[in-house]
């Protein structure tokens, strides 16, 4: 425990809390059976990846001057952060269909798991949601921070309904369509909230319309990024193999093979690449996108895209948070996981 740093030490005292939560009523042997259950779900899907979602909790409080006394609440909501990305990677490879996460398999894939990695799954959401609330017991502003996390979570799931329904379907591989769902399934939870609740934690009044608007485009970088890794990354090193091709998903590499053949005006082109869409052919996809040179493309992107987001966020007044984004942004370009 001493050898743990303060985040680490958070995960287990909010696992603790979290089993006795869900046990305290039970007679012995069922509460043996289910704190043994909750403890390896929790140790097989929480605090094991980046943790990247909790460290932005602490590191926005820290950019804003955070007093000491309200540390542990930020860390506490760290914790819950990553309780709730946990639940919805769970559900994701579900709907995926996905064989790994993390380098291990999916859980629901896991032996003896299956289709019970849905209870899991709300069991995660139940004590994302407790601990985020104990964590601002009390606290000025519990209430908004206790909204922030429930608006995410209806953001979110309003993101991933447009994931799958724009899946399939070429018709949906827009620019319109990919911003809305990525703003939903991605900026939310891995920017606005932990931005939101470290600066809440922290008590300071600081505007989050700003802030918030930064994060929406982190989002952007974020999600395009992952949408690359889908196809060209190293999946020893991301811990998962990509299956949007062959779940033909709406991504950044799909909207923009659509948009350059688009302006190529080449009918043949794109009956073709429409047809390896709707096929989900794998090869023949990736033989597409190299033609059209995507890879090249989406560094050019990613370039330009990070440029400038620096830039804007260089006018934020809190220089704490604006040497903040610097670092997400620095850190976040150029991703390999
Ligand atoms: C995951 O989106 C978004 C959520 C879990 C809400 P993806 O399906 O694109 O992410 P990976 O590639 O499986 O991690
Ligand atoms: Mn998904
Ligand atoms: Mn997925």
């Amino acid at each position: 425990f001493c050898r743990m740093n303060s985040l680490e030490r958070a995960f287990v005292s909010s696992t603790r809390n979290i089993i006795s939560v869900f046990c305290n009523h039970l007679p012995s042997s069922e509460r043996s059976l289910v704190s043994h259950k909750i403890q390896s779900l929790i140790d097989y899907n929480v605090g094991d990846g980046k943790n990247k979602r909790a460290q932005l909790v602490i590191s926005s409080f820290d950019a804003i001057g955070g007093s000491i006394e309200n540390r542990e609440r930020a860390l506490r909501s760290a914790a819950a952060i990553e309780m709730l990305q946990s639940f919805l990677l769970i559900a994701d490879d579900i709907m995926d269909n996905s064989n790994t996460r993390r380098g291990k398999k999916c859980w629901y894939r896991q032996e003896g798991i299956g289709l019970s990695a849905i209870n899991d799954a709300f069991l995660l959401q139940s004590a994302a949601e407790n601990e985020m609330r104990e964590s601002f017991r009390g606290h000025a502003n519990e209430s908004r921070a206790v909204s922030a996390f429930q608006s995410t979570i209806r953001m979110t799931i309003v993101g991933q309904m447009l994931d799958t329904a724009t899946a399939c379907n070429v018709e949906h591989f827009n620019w319109q369509r990919y911003s809305q769902l990525v703003e939903h399934k991605t900026s939310h939870y891995t920017f606005i909230l932990p931005l939101t609740l470290g600066i809440l934690a922290g008590g300071k009044e600081i505007p989050l319309e700003k802030v918030t608007q930064v994060a929406i485009k982190l989002g952007y970088l974020f999600q395009s990024q992952d949408d690359w890794l889908d196809v060209y990354g190293n999946s020893a090193t991301t811990g998962k193999i990509g299956s949007d091709i062959k779940d033909k998903k709406c991504t950044w590499l799909s909207c923009k093979a659509i948009e350059i053949v688009n302006e190529m005006n080449d009918g043949k082109m794109m009956e073709r690449l429409k047809s390896a869409f709707t096929i989900g052919d794998e090869e023949e996809v990736a033989r597409i996108y190299q033609q059209l040179q995507l890879n090249q493309r989406f560094k050019s992107f990613q370039d330009e895209y990070s440029g400038k987001l620096i830039k804007e966020t260089e006018f934020i007044p809190q220089i704490g948070l604006s040497s903040l984004f610097k670092d997400i942004i620095t850190q976040t370009k150029d991703r390999q996981k």
